[in-house]
């Protein structure tokens, strides 16, 4: 059981008051709060540490770069990666794919095919399709059901010798999916298929082991699991990464420049060119170590409680459909009202102090699908209380009053 009283006194956000209420926080899709101890890490690297890091012989230079590299190390354990040489930081999610994105360039042709599904963020659409534009690969789509599920016979389907690679995601933004991936891993590869999973909505609720699940790469940022914003991984076998070209040139990510030839640093520099988030990077690393304090199997537990309780309560309210009704979900709850536009749901309950997410989420496709400009979306974490649900269902209840 987890006290979460004693929880949410670890993140002092909480105990604000917006528009004169309590706030209550159900934005945890978009980022997530922090914790104290990411607070204090990020004022003590500061203080304390902050150097460049991989270039001083100075003594604050070796203290910044062990602390960057035990970082490193940290998130290599925490997603079961083989080598700490896989685990490459970056900006974030979208820094990720789009390195691994343009590193496929150089291995696609006229005829290829990238497999995405009708549940991707953005991000994990756009550098694919940048990629067909320029290498003359087409671009095919997993389709999903009435519940927000891929559809796993239109998958198996879609595979074949052409495909040469799959992204999808972990955990759907919009819809809080939880998706088959080792299973549809498995698939991919049994076509020689590469994988990329996008793991941005996965990471606060659960731990990854990129092992196990036998994918060729694995994304995420920090900010979503209570690590600073600007810092993210990318997760790529070590095959994988020596063989795609590096996304940016500069420095770092050089064994040896001169203006006849450069050669390339050893992974994982290859693809960390430039001064990098090292605050960022040493943080992620605390935020990691706090959520495993927590612990993720109490954590997923609970949040599995806070979205059948909410799901049944919302469910109450007459005219309110909920969007997304996969069996496997995450805490993440999108729904609508009947004759009223998300926008001015989300409005109004923001006068209450409570915050969510209208819009398309960046999926438009899903939102097509479901033929709906957008949706509402409460979107749960391990700090947030069945009360707080409570006040969200009796907010919603009086802003359809007030505007039907
Ligand atoms: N991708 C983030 C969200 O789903 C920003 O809200």
């Amino acid at each position: 059981m987890l006290d979460i009283q004693k929880i949410r006194a670890d993140f002092p956000i909480l105990s604000q008051k917006v528009n004169g209420h309590p706030l209550v926080y159900f934005d945890n899709g978009a980022t997530s709060q922090k914790p104290q101890v990411v607070l204090d890490a990020i004022s003590e690297y500061y203080s304390q540490t902050n150097a460049n890091i991989h270039r001083g012989v100075h003594s604050l230079s070796q203290k910044a770069t062990d602390a960057y590299e035990l970082s490193r190390k940290k998130i290599q354990q925490h997603i079961n990666a083989q080598h700490s040489h896989e685990v490459i930081f970056t900006s974030g999610t979208t820094h990720g794919i789009n390195a691994i994105a343009n590193g496929f360039a150089s291995l696609l042709q006229k005829g290829d095919e990238v497999l995405v599904s009708a549940l991707e963020h953005h991000s994990n659409i756009v550098p694919w399709q940048m990629l067909c534009e320029r290498t003359g690969a087409v671009l095919k789509v997993i389709p999903i059901n009435q519940n927000g599920e891929l559809i796993q016979t239109e998958y198996d389907k879609l595979l074949s010798a052409n495909t040469k690679i799959v992204a999808v995601n972990h955990i759907s933004n919009a819809l809080g999916t939880i998706n088959p991936i080792a299973e549809m891993i498995r698939k991919a590869h049994t076509v020689g298929a590469a994988v990329l999973i996008d793991g941005a909505q996965a990471v606060p609720h659960l731990k990854p082991d990129v092992q196990a699940l036998d994918c060729d790469f694995y994304v995420f940022s920090g900010h979503k699991m209570c690590g600073p914003t600007g810092i993210g991984i990318l997760y790529g076998k070590e095959a994988w990464l020596n063989q795609l070209p590096p996304y940016q040139g500069g420095g770092e990510m050089i064994a040896t420049v001169s203006f006849e030839k450069t050669t390339y640093a050893d992974l994982p520099h290859k693809f960390e060119a430039g001064t990098p988030n090292i605050e960022g990077g040493i943080v992620l690393g605390t935020a990691v170590d706090y959520l495993n304090s927590i612990g993720f199997e109490h954590i997923a537990a609970y949040e599995h409680e806070l979205l059948d309780y909410a799901t049944e309560k919302l469910s109450e309210i007459e005219g309110l459909n909920i969007v997304g009704t996969a069996k496997e979900k995450t805490s993440v709850i999108s729904f609508n009202i009947q004759g009223i536009h998300p926008y001015d749901i989300g409005t109004i309950i923001d006068k209450k102090g409570i915050a969510v997410r209208t819009g398309h989420h960046c999926a438009q496709p899903i939102m097509d699908f479901f033929c709906i400009p957008g949706t509402i979306r409460a979107s749960f974490a391990f700090y947030n209380t069945k009360e707080e649900i409570d006040i969200l269902v009796e907010a919603v209840k009086k802003a359809k009053a007030m505007l039907l």
